[in-house]
């Protein structure tokens, strides 16, 4: 399940007003080898529609995600909210080796070195210190923010440079992402057997059944058979486990995938959309299933297979020779190469606690991909998630000001970090029935209560922290007061 979990924040900007102005940084490819003096141009933007300067607000922050990212985050919820109440500063950076933030041939093999966790922190800092001085900010605070995979980026932010980072706030950020990670799947099938959540046991059990014929075709290898069920155009090794895989994978998506698209629309309860058909009486389940595939997809054949997984993890692994044709792909090498590299997260069913989708969608298929594209072992991504879990601290992260949401359906869920720690400032709020990232969304009037509240909870905490933020800021009075007057005077001769 590759791209499970990157939520491609759609940008509508229907209720943004704010303007927007995107920049290039200089940024250096290789923080750590002296003499390694290679640049790429990182972008980044800054909103300052809202900013008032003498208020000393912090500089809201947020952090791209693991795709490409066009600094829209003045439309997100909660963090375009929060730049027009604290009248701050608002600056977005697109992650390297998303988007545009590369060269040509970065996505070559020999230079995927360099996409790390450490390197990335490195970037910020360095575009932080220029915007700092570029608008004589030197003792402001900064809060940084992130959805999924950059919502666990803002923790580590926090995490790894407290005094560059007053606190940060995480939607659905999976801290505690593991190599054996069993329950991500798994919670799909808790969530679609509750009742409270618009599932059933009788819409578990139907989707069980379905899939219990997907896997006894697997199983007798009959692909064949699933491809003119499932309109697959493809045909592959009937017996190799890796073609399995991508099938299971492929059928499975149906609805383990549907989390992710909540986000689009918080007021409609998705599953409860799953299992309606699926608890129809006198249906066949499996039918349901064909029938759910015909809906979803365009009348053309899909091409499943090991090879096309593959595929898209290897394009551009000669380099970018067509920039119109990379624009339109969704950053999947660059993200499979975190996958393996910087968290070895593997997602996949417990065949013997059962799936509740195909038991196909093991291990194997991740690991295989790991090995096959960049050369890392399953060994090594063991070694990669421990490491990992240990730099950072997974579900127990070493530091305080965290404010984290969550949304109970989501797979990524049971590897979110769900515990409130008051004395350490870490809170965290789960709401009820909905799914990932929900609360960037921006607030709307037919969205659960349950979200309402949790915007309210968070509103209140970022009300605190930009209160001490402030507080804190100030403390070397002399020097900003100064700065700041100076700052006031030049900008009145425009
Ligand atoms: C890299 O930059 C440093 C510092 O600016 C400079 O001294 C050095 O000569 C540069 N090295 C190369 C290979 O350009
Ligand atoms: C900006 O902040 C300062 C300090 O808090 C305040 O006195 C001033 O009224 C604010 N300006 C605007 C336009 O809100
Ligand atoms: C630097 O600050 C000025 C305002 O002082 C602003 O107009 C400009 O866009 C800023 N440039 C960058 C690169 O942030
Ligand atoms: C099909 O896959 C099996 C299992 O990996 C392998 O042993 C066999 O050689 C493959 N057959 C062909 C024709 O590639
Ligand atoms: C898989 O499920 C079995 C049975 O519940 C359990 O004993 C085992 O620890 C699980 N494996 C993992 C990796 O969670
Ligand atoms: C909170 O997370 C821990 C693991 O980090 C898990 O064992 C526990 O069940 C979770 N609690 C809830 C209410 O989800």
């Amino acid at each position: 399940m590759m791209r499970l979990f990157v939520a491609l924040l759609a940008v509508c900007c229907h209720s943004c007003s704010a303007s927007l102005t995107g920049f290039i940084f200089n940024q250096k490819l290789d923080h750590f080898t002296a003499g390694n003096n290679r640049t790429f141009p990182q972008r980044y933007w800054v909103v300052d529609d809202h900013w008032n300067k003498s208020s000393s607000a912090p500089v809201l922050l947020y952090l791209g995600l693991a795709a490409p990212f066009n600094g829209g985050m003045a439309s997100y919820g909660i963090f375009g909210p929060a730049l027009i109440e604290h009248s701050a500063l608002g600056v977005g950076i697109e992650n390297r080796y998303y988007g545009r933030s590369l060269a040509e041939d970065m996505l070559k093999l020999e230079n995927l070195q360099y996409l790390t966790f450490e390197q990335s922190l490195e970037d910020t800092k360095a575009i932080q210190d220029a915007i700092k001085k570029n608008y004589s900010i030197p003792n402001l605070k900064w809060i940084t923010f992130g959805a999924s995979y950059s919502g666990m980026k803002s923790v580590i932010h926090r995490v790894t440079m407290p005094d560059r980072v007053f606190a940060a706030f995480g939607s659905s950020a999976p801290v505690n992402f593991q190599y054996d990670m069993p329950n991500y799947l798994g919670h799909v099938g808790e969530v679609i057997r509750d009742d409270q959540r618009g599932g059933s046991q009788t819409c578990y059990d139907n989707v069980r059944e379905a899939f219990a014929i997907v896997d006894s075709y697997l199983n007798s290898n009959q692909l064949d058979v699933l491809r003119t069920d499932f309109n697959i155009c493809s045909s592959s090794n009937a017996t190799d486990d890796k073609e399995k895989f991508a099938i299971a994978r492929y059928l499975s998506g149906l609805i383990a995938d549907v989390n992710q698209y909540s986000f689009s629309n918080p007021a409609i309860n998705t599953y409860a959309g799953i299992c309606r058909p699926f608890t129809r009486p006198g249906v066949q389940p499996y039918d349901v299933l064909k029938k759910m595939l015909a809906d979803s997809s365009p009348e053309t054949c899909a091409t499943i297979s090991y090879q096309a997984l593959l595929d898209d993890l290897n394009k551009w692994s000669n380099g970018i020779n067509d920039w119109e044709e990379y624009d339109k792909d969704s950053g999947g090498r660059s993200w499979g190469f975190e996958i393996c590299n910087n968290m070895g997260f593997n997602v996949y069913c417990n065949t013997t606690k059962g799936c509740p989708m195909s038991n196909f969608a093991s291990q194997l298929g991740q690991s295989a991909m790991c090995q096959d594209a960049f050369g890392i072992s399953d060994q090594q991504m063991r070694a990669n998630s421990a490491k990992f879990l240990k730099t950072y601290g997974g579900a127990n992260p070493l530091t305080t000001r965290l404010l984290l949401t969550h949304g109970a359906v989501d797979c990524g869920y049971p590897y979110e970090m769900n515990t409130t720690v008051e004395n350490k400032e870490i809170y965290s709020f789960t709401t009820a029935y909905v799914g990932h990232v929900v609360d960037l969304n921006p607030a709307t009037g037919y969205e659960p209560v349950a979200l309402y509240e949790t915007r309210k909870a968070v509103a209140q905490v970022l009300q605190k922290w930009v209160q001490d933020a402030k507080t804190a800021g100030s403390s070397q009075t002399y020097l900003s007061s100064v700065t700041i007057v100076f700052l006031v005077f030049f900008y009145s001769l425009y």
